[in-house]
């Protein structure tokens, strides 16, 4: 079985980018880490990362007709904006984690809406990378 893991806009600049709140991991050595636990699980990762909207609805779509057994999502800042995202994860049967490395209710204000949290399964933040190996936990069980 297949988890797909989408991950939204600027997160290609983990590593570097504001480290005090999103560690130096980058999205590749968090890819590496999921891959090496997703064996152990028995599944398969497919990881994405895009800075543009319409991708993350069209991935999400596509894990459903993929048959994918679960989405793990960090939307980065589409979270406090995209109806469409909400949209296509209501629209699509498969179950969605919302992911984040920081946890945006300790954060700015305009960070405490997330239009993907009220769509989603359920939500995991505030973990850094490790948020996205408890995501991973939790659609092994799915
Ligand atoms: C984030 C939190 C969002 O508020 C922010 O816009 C991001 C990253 C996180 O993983 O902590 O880009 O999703």
């Amino acid at each position: 079985a297949t988890v797909f893991v989408l991950n939204g806009p600027n997160l290609n600049l983990l590593g570097t980018r504001e480290p005090e709140i999103y560690g130096h991991d980058t999205l590749d050595d968090i890819a590496g880490q999921l891959e090496d636990r997703a064996r152990d699980l028995g599944l398969e990762i497919d990881m994405r990362q895009s800075n543009h909207e319409g991708h993350l609805v069209d991935w999400l779509h596509e894990a459903q007709a993929r048959g994918a057994k679960g989405v793990i999502l960090n939307g980065g800042a589409f979270t406090h904006t995209s109806i469409a995202v909400h949209d296509a994860i209501k629209g699509i049967r498969t179950p969605v984690i919302e992911v984040h490395l920081s946890n945006p209710h300790a954060r700015e204000e305009f960070r405490h809406i997330s239009y993907i949290g009220r769509a989603a399964k359920g939500t995991i933040a505030g973990f850094g990378a490790q948020s996205y190996l408890l995501a991973l936990e939790a659609a092994a069980r799915f």
